[in-house]
């Protein structure tokens, strides 16, 4: 199988039945995406496909061939966090981190979402041009990646403070 990986073109060869979430650890040894659940119930495994965040290990790695793929190895590197990552420091958004990786790509994608004008389940006007930038939005949105240290406080704080401003 090929995909492009955080930019770079990758090929492996792997049972057909494996998902992208062991193909990303276990065969190209990109661990920062994580396991908790394995079934789709944690997010700790959210990944960037084309942009969409998706569950990794709820799809077989082969339905993605050829696709571009971001991880949390591809948002920013030790020396040049992306502004996101560094807002989870600054805010104390994470604690023993398992969920972080999850909780950064998400973040991401949902803001893509809202710029995209994509509602949620709180989202009260349809009909408005731009939906608003709030922390029950987010909330919401980000309800698919659990912090099982509780950091979720902070981890809103940090993704206000980036998109918030950058929404205004
Ligand atoms: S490990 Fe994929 S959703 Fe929990
Ligand atoms: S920081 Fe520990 S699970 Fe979120």
């Amino acid at each position: 199988m090929r995909f492009i990986i955080n930019g770079n073109s990758v090929e492996v060869e792997a049972d057909i039945r494996t998902s992208l979430l062991d193909v990303l650890r276990d065969h190209l040894g990109l661990t920062g995406s994580k396991k908790g659940c394995n079934q789709g119930a944690c997010g700790a495994c959210t990944v960037l496909v084309d942009g969409e965040r998706i569950n990794a290990c709820l799809g077989l790695a082969v339905q993605y061939e050829g696709r571009e793929i971001t991880t949390v190895e591809g948002l920013g590197t030790l020396g040049s966090l992306a502004p996101l990552q560094q807002a989870f420091i600054d805010h104390d958004g994470f604690q023993c981190g398992y969920c972080t990786p999850g909780q950064l790509c998400s973040a991401v994608a949902m803001m893509s979402e809202v710029e995209r004008g994509v509602p949620s389940q709180v989202t009260r006007d349809l009909d408005v041009d731009a939906i608003a930038f709030s922390r029950e939005e987010v909330r919401e949105r980000m309800s698919g990646n659990l912090c099982r240290c509780g950091a979720h406080n902070g981890i809103i704080d940090a993704i206000e403070s980036v998109y918030g401003e950058a929404s205004r």
